[in-house]
């Protein structure tokens, strides 16, 4: 139990131990219930540090079973030893000292999959943030740095994988039925790094040579029988090592990369060094068991953990607050890394949605708070989607300003000037700061300022002069602690189309700084003008989405129609045809919640079909044009008062006019775009099949029956057309004979794949309407359920809650009594799971007044329990005082 709960954590506190750690030597004698842990420590008191300061050493749930200084065991009056926190006094001067410390824990009973716990069968550990202390008391801190060395004794049947950081330094047999293995890590990490795996599993096994003709070994380890499907993986592994090469010149730097996939895990996956664990939902995959979507995942996260070898392991944290410093640092080379494999445009088009979807979202609620924290309670609730993806578009709007070449040596100069070394977000800004002479003091601001900026733009044409102005105003809305702000150094990518759609060449400019095509808005009220433009021009603005803000821009329904068409810039074309859509839904709302039938709209339906059937267009492209604003973004654009049931209508009536009008395009699609080949999961592939896919929802939509749906299931080959066609049944013909028969035959069909039956759990979460809640406890009283891996707990709780707004939100908030009795049971296990469940509801203010009264009495009765987890605390009560 954590006893210091409710303690807030201050950047501005922080201050470097007062003891250096020299050297860690850890030995492992594993057992499931009581695995000992003998830690040998060598410190040395920091220069300048009072000769009498104690030695602090941080647990978590610990108790200690020997204390040795300098091998002689310790007298007890020399230390204080509490379940969090191991105090020693009298220690030498100056003079390098080794204390040994012994506890023994529990793996077995680790529900909170944070230490060392079990998973199927399998030892592992998971240490960030602050995992280690419940192995053994320690500077837990990513500012402490030590190389390792790590001996592991366990039983040899049951454990002949003994793995650690590092390179193997050898092993041998180990007394009765025992062996051991001892690693050496040479590159001085913080512990959250630190990583063990031991038990019984498969192996795939590769190599890659480096740049410099260094020759590693990589294995990826799953569990038997599992192999065939870790190809993928180990393909955008190599993928990986070879683009950070080419792109960031950065190697790889130990003899062995190993990669294990566990199912029991809290999140994505772990960089721990030379040692990454995976979720084995990102790890596993073949075509008859995942879809496009998940191998896109897959290598993208695979990439991820691994471009943090560099981004976060060689350069790391000085402290959590630093956390955007690799995490957003290396989202940002990982989206670039995908943009590089796939197709840039629909990939950004797709971080952009996301971005909005889930960023967005945390920025204008009671969650809000900068990418770099000042303040934290509980640091398991900050890793989020501001820290991680505003924090890649902060990097993304450092490369925008300085333009790639300066942005190349600004990161060159961070890896050579910090490498080694726990950094802060200032060290990473100096960098490119100094590499091109900028002031990049207001640009910080990006950091430090919590809420996304609104711009408002208006535009002038004065035909005798020939001039064009832009007028932008900026605006940052107040957040949680943060009621006034500054105006934001914005950069934004723009182009000036003719009336026929021609790229207009913007010469000469009076105003506020422009650089090639990018605006630089940097004061609240801005003009830019520019001169020699022969007729009036439309202007397309943030192109590729160039800076993370929300514009207010009221262009004309057919400029939008040009920009939709002819735009060189396919994410403005998205984002148009996405304007028009938007304000179309959201007045057909208000007409439905009046008792009025929802509108026509000709001219939208008009610009997504001409999208639709351009055959010029890569198909990814058109299957995200066509796939309309969800409904999370209607209501997000609504603004308030929301009604999750009116806005589900009026989207589903646009859909259904699409469908009705574009009924034999998108018959004509089906039929062109079903392959005869093999599956492939490139991206041109799996874009063909979105595009299928999209076509197939709007002829279900058409033809109002389970027919087409039944019949693409019967026929489908892989998952991705499989899984879409039973989503398609489920969600459109839920009570038909049709859609009970194949819920059934993909569930004895994938029985024995936890995976696949996840996606079972999750479509039927998704299946909208008020009958939403019966499913949901009827699906948890499943044998098949299990409270216990949270996947399966995501799968079903986390899609109901997240992804069913009028499942979840139906008026009688029985949805809401639901999962605040689930969280309260899921936090006595796994308080992180826990917490991000309870995040699902972090915008209930902006419901209509009904919804949203019920869902805060549902929060209060969450706040008011007994023995709540720091973590869930901690949220519960930001979103109720928010
Ligand atoms: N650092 C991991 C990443 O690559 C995130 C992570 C994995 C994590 N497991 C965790 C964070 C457990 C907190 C707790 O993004
Ligand atoms: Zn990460």
């Amino acid at each position: 139990m954590r006893t210091e709960t409710g303690q807030v954590i201050r950047l501005a506190d922080y201050h470097p131990t007062d003891f250096v750690l020299e050297r860690v030597d850890l030995t492992f004698e594993l057992d499931p219930t009581k695995t000992r842990v003998e830690s040998r420590l060598i410190f040395h008191r920091r220069e300048g540090v009072d000769k009498r300061a104690p030695l602090m050493l941080d647990g978590d749930d610990l108790a200690l079973d020997g204390l040795l200084f300098d091998q002689i065991e310790m007298d007890a009056a020399q230390y204080t030893a509490t379940p969090s926190l191991l105090v020693i006094r009298d220690l030498p001067e100056s003079a390098p000292f080794e204390i040994t410390v012994i506890t023994t824990i529990n793996p077995e009973a680790n529900t909170q999959l944070m230490g060392l716990y079990r998973s199927g069968g399998i030892y592992c550990t998971q240490c960030e943030a602050e995992g280690f202390r419940r192995i053994t008391y320690f500077p837990d801190r990513p500012d402490v740095l030590a190389i390792y060395t790590v001996n592991i004794i366990a039983d040899k049947a049951a454990n002949p994988l003994l793995l650690s950081n590092g390179n193997f330094l050898g092993g041998a047999g180990y007394g009765e039925g025992k062996h051991f293995a001892a690693w050496f890590d040479p590159h001085p990490k913080p512990s959250y790094l630190f990583a063990l795996v031991a038990g019984d599993l498969g192996v795939v096994e590769d190599t890659f040579t480096t740049l410099s003709g260094r020759e590693v070994a990589l294995k990826i380890y799953v569990e038997h029988g599992k192999e065939p499907r870790a190809a993928y993986a180990m393909d955008a592994l190599k993928r990986s090592m070879k683009w950070d090469e080419e792109v960031f010149g950065r190697e790889y730097d130990l003899d062995i990369f190993m990669i294990v996939a566990v199912s029991d895990f809290n999140m994505g996956a772990m960089e721990n060094k030379g040692l990454n664990i995976f979720n084995d939902k990102y790890v596993l995959a073949d075509p008859q068991t995942a879809t496009d979507a998940d191998y896109a995942n897959i290598e993208a996260i695979i990439a991820h953990e691994y471009f943090h070898n560099w981004t976060g392991n060689r350069i790391t944290c000085r402290d959590w607050f630093q956390l955007c410093l690799k995490e957003g640092l290396t989202v940002y080379r990982d989206h670039e890394f995908s943009a590089d494999q796939r197709s840039r445009a629909v990939k950004r088009i797709a971080e952009v949605r996301h971005l909005r979807a889930e960023q967005f979202v945390e920025d204008s609620g009671p969650l809000a708070h900068p990418v770099r924290p000042a303040s934290y309670r509980e640091i398991n609730n900050f890793y989020t989607t501001t820290v991680y993806e505003k924090g890649s578009e902060v990097t993304r709007m450092i490369a925008t300003i300085l333009g790639p070449k300066l942005f190349k040596k600004g990161m060159d100069l961070y890896f050579d000037r910090h490498d080694g070394e726990a950094a802060t977000v200032e060290d990473f800004v100096r960098c490119f700061a100094d590499v091109s002479g900028r002031d990049l003091s207001q640009f910080s601001l990006w950091y430090n300022q919590a809420g996304t900026p609104h711009v408002t733009v208006t535009t002038d044409y004065d035909a005798s002069a020939k001039s064009f102005r832009i007028d932008l105003e900026q605006m940052v809305p107040p957040t949680p602690g943060q009621p006034n702000k500054q105006p934001m150094h914005i950069p934004l990518r723009f182009g000036l189309l003719s009336a026929k759609g021609a790229s207009l060449k913007a010469s000469a400019v009076e105003g506020g700084e422009v650089s090639g095509d990018v605006l630089h808005l940097t004061e609240q009220k801005q003009s830019f003008v520019f001169k020699g433009i022969k007729s009036k021009p439309v202007l397309s603005l943030n192109r590729s989405f160039s800076a993370p803000v929300i514009l207010h821009f009221s262009q004309a329904d057919t400029d939008l129609a040009l920009i939709a068409r002819h735009d060189n810039d396919l994410f403005c074309r998205w984002q148009a045809l996405t304007d028009l859509a938007l304000p179309a839904l959201c007045a057909d709302t208000k007409r439905i919640l009046s008792g009025e039938t929802a509108a026509d709209h000709p001219a939208l339906i008009e610009a997504l079909l001409a999208i639709a059937s351009d055959d010029t267009l890569e198909p990814a492209f058109r299957a995200q044009a066509l796939s309309l604003p969800s409904e999370a973004d209607i209501a997000r654009d609504y603004g308030g008062n929301i009604d999750p049931d009116a806005i589900h209508a009026a989207r589903q009536n646009l859909l259904k006019s699409v469908a009705e009008k574009g009924h034999d395009l998108f018959a004509r699609l089906c039929t062109e775009l079903a392959t005869a080949t093999a599956y492939s999961p490139d991206a041109a592939s799996a874009g063909r099949r979105a595009l299928k896919n999209t076509a197939l929802l709007y002829l279900t939509l058409a033809e109002a029956g389970p027919a087409r749906a039944a019949e693409a299931y019967g026929k489908a080959d892989n998952m991705t057309d499989l899984s879409h066609a039973l989503t398609l049944l489920a969600h459109y013909c839920p009570e038909t004979e049709e859609t009970q028969a194949a819920l059934a035959n993909f569930e004895a069909r994938y029985s024995d794949n936890a995976l696949v039956i996840d996606k079972w759990f999750s479509i039927q979460a998704t299946i909208p309407g008020t009958d939403a809640l019966e499913r949901i406890r009827t699906l948890m009283h499943y044998t098949r359920y299990n409270a216990g891996n949270p996947n399966r707990v995501r799968a079903l709780i986390g899609s109901f809650a997240f992804s069913n707004p009028t499942g979840f939100h139906r008026a009688d908030g029985a949805a809401y009594d639901l999962i605040a009795d689930e969280i309260l049971a899921i936090d006595k296990r796994n308080p992180q799971l826990a917490a991000r469940l309870l995040t699902s509801m972090r915008s209930f203010a902006m419901l209509e007044s009904n919804r949203a009264t019920k869902a805060r009495s549902a929060l209060s009765r969450i706040a008011a329990a007994q023995g709540l987890s720091n973590d869930v605390q901690d949220i519960v009560s930001r979103m109720l005082a928010g």
